[in-house]
C-alpha cells in the first residue's frame, strides 16, 4: 500500500526489501542540511530566501504509519505490539491535532525568509474523521496573510485513498506569500 498502518491480509508478497541510496544533489551555491528536529524549533535558527512548508493534512500520524522504514534508517528493533505489530508511538506530531493551526500560525509568525511557500490540499470537507484536514483554508490564509501577500494556486489531483471516502473535487493547493 505504500505504507506501514497495517498488514495486507491473504496476499504473497515477496520478503525481499531493497533500499537504494538516493544520490545527494551537489551544488556549490546552496548548502544542504537536512534536521530530524521538529519544525517549528528549527524554523527559529533559519534566515533565508526561500521556505518552503508541506505539512501533514489531517489525523493520521506519519510516525504510526511510516515506523518500518524509520527502525530501519535507525537500525532498531524496537518491541512490537497488536495485530499490526507496531513499535511504541513516538514522534508525535501536533500538525495531526486539533493544536495543527497555532502551531502552524507560530511557525508561519517565526520564519525569517523572502518567501513562504505552502502546499496543502482540500480534503477538510472528507467524510472520514482521520482524513479530514486539521487546518481548514481560512485558517491557512489567515496566518500567511499577517506576514504579506498571499497568492494561491490550485490544481486537480488524483487522491491516494486506501479508504472509502470518496474524495471528489480534490484539489492540491499553493500558497505563495512575498513576506513584507
Ligand atoms: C505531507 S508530508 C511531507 C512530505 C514531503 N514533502 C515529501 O514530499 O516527501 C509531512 C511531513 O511532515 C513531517 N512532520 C510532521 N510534524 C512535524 C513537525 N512538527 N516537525 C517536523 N516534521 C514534521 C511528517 O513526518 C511528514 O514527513
Amino acid at each position: 500500500m505504500g505504507h506501514y498502518d497495517a498488514y495486507i491480509k491473504g496476499h504473497d508478497i515477496p520478503d525481499t526489501f531493497t533500499f537504494d541510496l538516493i544520490a545527494p544533489y551537489k551544488s556549490k551555491k546552496s548548502l544542504i542540511f537536512i534536521s530530524r528536529e521538529d519544525s517549528n524549533e528549527f524554523a527559529k535558527k533559519l534566515k533565508c530566501d526561500i521556505v518552503y512548508i508541506d505539512p501533514p493534512y489531517n489525523s493520521r500520524q506519519y510516525s504510526r504509519f511510516y515506523h518500518v522504514l524509520e527502525n530501519i534508517t535507525c537500525w532498531r528493533k524496537p518491541e512490537l505490539h497488536g495485530v499490526a505489530l507496531k513499535p511504541d508511538p513516538e514522534n508525535m506530531s501536533d500538525y495531526c491535532r486539533n493544536k495543527a493551526k497555532i502551531v502552524f500560525k507560530e511557525l508561519i509568525d517565526s520564519l525569517d525568509c523572502k518567501y513562504i511557500v505552502v502546499s496543502y490540499n482540500n480534503t477538510y470537507e472528507s467524510k472520514s474523521s482521520s482524513s479530514k484536514n486539521k487546518m481548514t483554508l481560512e485558517d491557512i490564509e489567515t496566518a500567511l496573510s499577517a506576514r504579506g501577500e498571499v497568492q494561491q494556486f490550485e490544481t486537480s489531483h488524483n487522491f491516494f485513498n486506501a479508504g472509502k471516502t470518496d474524495f471528489n473535487d480534490h484539489k492540491e493547493l499553493i500558497f505563495i506569500v512575498k513576506v513584507k
